[in-house]
This record gives structure tokens, sequence and C-alpha cells, in this order.
């Protein structure tokens, strides 16, 4: 559409951006509710990060969406944080306020959490044990959504032990903290009595190996997910189709978590529909 002089601007800064799909997902939903406004593509190198925070306020910015590498790095340019960027320590939504502030969030967990209500009819993170293998970034957020959520217990696998032990115990949730850390040779194992099991691990991923896990021991009813969208259906994801485990792919997680942003910046609550999904898709 054609903008007017009060069109409301956001964007996603990341480093490349080019393979972000943010622009086609918000410029699809701008469309879509008629709404004067623009979702730019931002190039930001590493170097530029902290400027190119401050100066979402001097352009007029609504605000933006950070994505890989910057996740961490913007967090010294903000005025504040909301409870889950403090807890997963990373901002993927900051929000200009009309005071010229600037405040970071973290929705990645909302998103993740999002993806599967919605995918299932009925499903709770309190219904049982998750497994959740890889202890990077993306695992934070699952983590502390899941815990949140009401996790009755978290069993965390990483190929290296320590990484998983530091983010267990980076959580802060103390003695109620649900996050127990196994050894990776035992995730065949850690399947057993599980209601979710997650992937976070780069495993499965275009160009890189397929999992290497075992799902015998994982019970039939248990809920398989991926935070992997390329390929949309990952091996994992295809073994657990196979055997009639439910399986939802990552693509809305990416979805979901992109709903409080624009509901901030433009004013509408945005839907998240088949029609959308597959136009987000066709973008490559
Ligand atoms: P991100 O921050 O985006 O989640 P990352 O920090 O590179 O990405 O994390 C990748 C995850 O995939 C890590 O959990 C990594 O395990 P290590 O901590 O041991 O590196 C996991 N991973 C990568 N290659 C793997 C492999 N061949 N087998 C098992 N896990 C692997």
């Amino acid at each position: 559409m054609i903008l007017s002089a009060k069109a409301r601007v956001a964007g996603v800064m990341g480093w490349p951006v080019a393979h972000s799909r943010s622009p086609r997902l918000h410029g699809w939903w701008l469309k879509h509710y008629g709404i004067d406004g623009a979702y730019v593509p931002l190039a930001v190198p590493p170097d530029g990060v902290i400027d190119a925070v401050r100066a979402l306020a001097t352009l007029g910015f609504r605000g933006a969406n950070v994505t890989v590498p910057h996740k961490e790095a913007v967090i010294p340019a903000l005025d504040r944080l909301d409870a889950a960027a403090r807890r997963i320590g990373a901002v993927n939504t900051i929000l200009v306020h009309e005071d010229g502030t600037l405040e970071g969030r973290n929705t990645d967990g909302f998103g993740f959490v999002e993806n599967l209500r919605t995918s299932v009819s009925g499903w709770k993170a309190a219904a049982g044990p998750a497994v959740v293998l890889g202890a990077g970034g993306a695992a934070r957020a699952v983590l502390v959504a899941l815990a949140d959520a009401g996790a009755p217990e978290i069993r965390l696998l990483n190929r290296t032990r320590e990484r998983a032990e530091r983010l267990a115990g980076e959580l802060g949730c103390g003695l109620s903290c649900p996050v127990r850390v196994l050894d990776w040779s035992a995730r065949a194992g850690a399947l057993e009595g599980a209601a979710l099991l997650v992937n976070t691990t780069t495993q499965g991923m275009a160009g890189h190996p397929p999992l290497d896990v075992a799902l015998d021991a994982l019970p039939r009813t248990a809920l398989v997910t991926d935070i992997v969208y390329t390929p949309l259906e990952t091996p994992l994801l295809r073994a657990a189709a196979a055997r009639r485990n439910p399986a939802v792919d990552g693509l809305g997680m990416l979805l979901h978590q992109a709903r409080p942003g624009f509901e901030a910046w433009f004013g509408r609550a945005p839907k998240v529909t088949a029609e959308l999904r597959r136009f987000v898709l066709e973008g490559g």
C-alpha cells in the first residue's frame, strides 16, 4: 500500500538479514489489515548494533525485531527489559515508547508455547515430563517457557553436558526448578514416560545430519516438535509421524513469536492462519 507521512514503521535487525522471513510475515499482516505501516529489513553489522538500536527512537520507528547474531548484543542499548528477556538473557522484540525510551522483550518462548497450544488442542505443558535436546540460545527460551507454563519436569540433554549444566544454573528457578540435566549418551532412555520431546539442536536442519536419537522408548502419545523449520519436516518429525506420535513443525514458533511485536507497533492483534503460513513458506 502507499504509505502516508504518518505511517508506523518497524523492522528486523540482523546480520545477514536477507534470509529473514519476518518482512514477508509482517508485510502480509499489514496488507491484510490495511494498516498504514511498513516493516523493513535492517542489515546491521555487529559493530553498529548499539548505534542502530538507539537510532530507532531518533528515526521515529515504533520498534524492531532482533535476530541472529544481535539478540544479546542489543541489551546494553536498551532502557529496560521485560521479565522474559531478563530470564532468557536475549531480546527479539524492541518497543520504542512515547517518551523515546527503549524496552526489550523476548517473545520466543511465547511463540514456542503458542505453536504447541494452537496446533494440538488441549495441549498443556503440565501434562507430563518434557525432554529438551540442545542447550544453545534457542533452548534457553524453550526452557523458560516450559518452566513458566508448568512443566512438572524438564530433562535437559546436550552433547556438551557442561553447557546444559550452566544453562540450568542460569535459569534461576531455585529449588523448585523442574530442569534435570542428563547425559547425552542417555538420550534414548530419557524419553521414557515423556509427554513432550523438543529438538533445539542444529541436527536435522538442512545441511546437517539428522538427529541421532532412537524413539523406541517414547510413549506414542508424546508430542514431538522441532524448532528448526528448514526443512519443515525434519527427519525427527518424519520418524515421529511414522510411529503416529503427534508432531508439530517449527514454523509456527516463528509466526507466533511475531504477534506481540506486531500488536505493540501497529495496534492490531494479528492472527496466525493457514493462509499466512502458506504465504511465508512460499517466500523460500
Ligand atoms: P543456537 O544458539 O542458535 O541454539 P548453538 O548455540 O550453535 O545455536 O547451539 C546448537 C546446539 O546444537 C547445541 O546444543 C549443540 O550442542 P553443543 O553445545 O554440544 O555444541 C547442538 N549440536 C550441534 N551439533 C551437534 C551434534 N552433531 N550432535 C548433537 N548436538 C549438536
